[in-house]
């Protein structure tokens, strides 16, 4: 609570306000989905209820990676008016699943046949003592980086595959008076950045025991300094605006060719594709440098809150249309993140979408494939937010990266 402000208190409180007119045929999603791209894809969702005779009231609460939005919800079950479903990530589904706040969707997920086609990692995240709790829509994954290709182009850099190479990458373009990275200070930013750091620093068998596992060695370990030295890396290549910034107009500068690369998660493409940008041509997407192969990832679900015993007959067409190939194809396309079932044909994806396709399926069977702590998908909402803290200490020069270790061993074991 202590990060929120005054003007953020009173949007809570008007929200629960505004929610307590909702008519009761319609469904009420509350959701952070709020940038161009994002509502771009939100739209797709909307129109197929519409299709159906279902009304759309609309609870958006602005802010990436759902934070915020998660206050409100808290807020509003708190007030006994919990919206019909909201958009949500990993460990905080299964903690409201385990409150027993959440209804129980067996019957359309038998009906449909889920249980056959949702990824076993995502199901980790959709069922609770048996029972399906939330609805699958997409797959994302947060090591990713995006580039200006012009940009790129002009200087004779291309695609970066090693943390060696995009050093020297970033090096000269800052030599040629070019913001390298484009970057947004805010906690959930530098974490997500800091996922696909740690995984590149230390491999994947370091990234789960140090994020999945929160083993003590690894935590503490040389390799995870090694990753904060990474982290000041970045921090020194950045502009000198870049504090507070949200993340789409981190995207719109590589977009408009004032930075060259982010490292965001794939709702970054969602911003390039509402700009009207093509993969390939105008932008590159590749995995972050050095973790070819592995994804960390994070799968947003809509979890239905129990409106009293039974799931009602709006929630149950919104978890299944949500389900449905067609929309998990239409929906996916438009938002950058690949779809929540392996029966889906990748044939109206971009290269992007086609390749992220790939990297799942392959990172699945390989086993390397993780949940991002950045978003909620590798430990519970009280360990990712201590994580939260010290990489934002030391992103914003107040830890060195001897005593960010340090914090990290600490504030994770304090967590849990
Ligand atoms: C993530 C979410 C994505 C994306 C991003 C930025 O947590 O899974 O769908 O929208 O936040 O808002």
């Amino acid at each position: 609570m202590a990060r929120l402000n005054q003007k953020f208190i009173g949007a809570v409180a008007a929200a629960v306000l505004v929610a307590g007119g909702a008519h009761s045929a319609d469904v009420e999603v509350l959701h952070w989905w709020t940038s161009g791209g994002e509502a771009a894809a939100l739209n797709v969702l909307k129109q197929d209820l519409e299709d159906q005779g279902i009304g759309w009231n609309d609870m958006p609460v602005a802010g990436g990676g759902g934070e915020q939005a998660m206050t409100v919800l808290r807020a509003r079950v708190t007030a006994g008016n919990a919206p019909t479903a909201v958009q949500m990530l990993g460990f905080d589904i299964l903690d409201w699943a385990a409150q027993g706040a959440l209804a129980n969707l067996n019957d359309v997920a038998e009906q449909e046949g889920w249980d056959a086609v949702v990824p076993t990692a995502l199901q980790a995240f959709a069922k609770h003592d048996g029972k399906w709790i939330s609805a699958p829509v997409n797959v994302h994954s947060t090591n990713w980086v995006w580039a200006n290709k012009a940009l790129l182009d002009s200087h004779g850099i291309s695609a970066p595959d090693s943390w060696e190479e995009f050093t020297a990458a970033v090096e000269k373009l800052a030599a040629a008076g070019v913001t390298p990275i484009a970057f947004g200070g805010q906690p959930w930013q530098e974490a997500t950045a800091f996922d696909a750091v740690v995984m590149s620093t230390g491999g994947p068998s370091f990234y789960k025991s140090a994020f999945i596992d929160l083993n003590e060695n690894a935590l503490g370990s040389e390799t995870m300094k090694e990753a904060f030295d990474r982290m000041a890396f970045i921090r020194a290549h950045v502009d000198d605006n870049f504090s507070g910034r949200d993340w789409n107009l981190a995207t719109a500068m590589v977009i408009n060719g004032e930075a060259a690369f982010q490292m965001m998660g794939d709702w970054a493409k969602g911003e390039f594709l509402n700009a009207g940008k093509n993969p390939g041509s105008d932008f590159l997407c590749f995995r972050f440098p050095g973790t070819a192969g592995q994804v960390t990832f994070n799968a947003d679900q809509f979890a239905m809150f129990d409106q009293g015993g039974t799931v009602s007959a709006e929630q149950a067409a919104l978890a299944s249309a949500i389900l449905s190939p067609s929309f998990q194809s239409a929906f996916n396309v438009v938002k950058g993140s690949v779809p929540a079932r392996t029966d889906v044909s990748d044939a109206d994806f971009d290269a992007c979408g086609k390749q992220g396709m790939k990297d799942l399926a392959a990172a699945a069977s390989s086993g390397n494939l993780f949940g991002s702590m950045a978003h909620g998908h590798a430990a519970p909402a009280a360990v990712k937010n201590a994580v939260y803290d010290v990489v934002t200490a030391h992103f914003n020069g107040e830890y060195d990266s001897e005593t960010a270790v340090e914090e990290l061993v600490s504030a994770i074991s304090i967590a849990q």
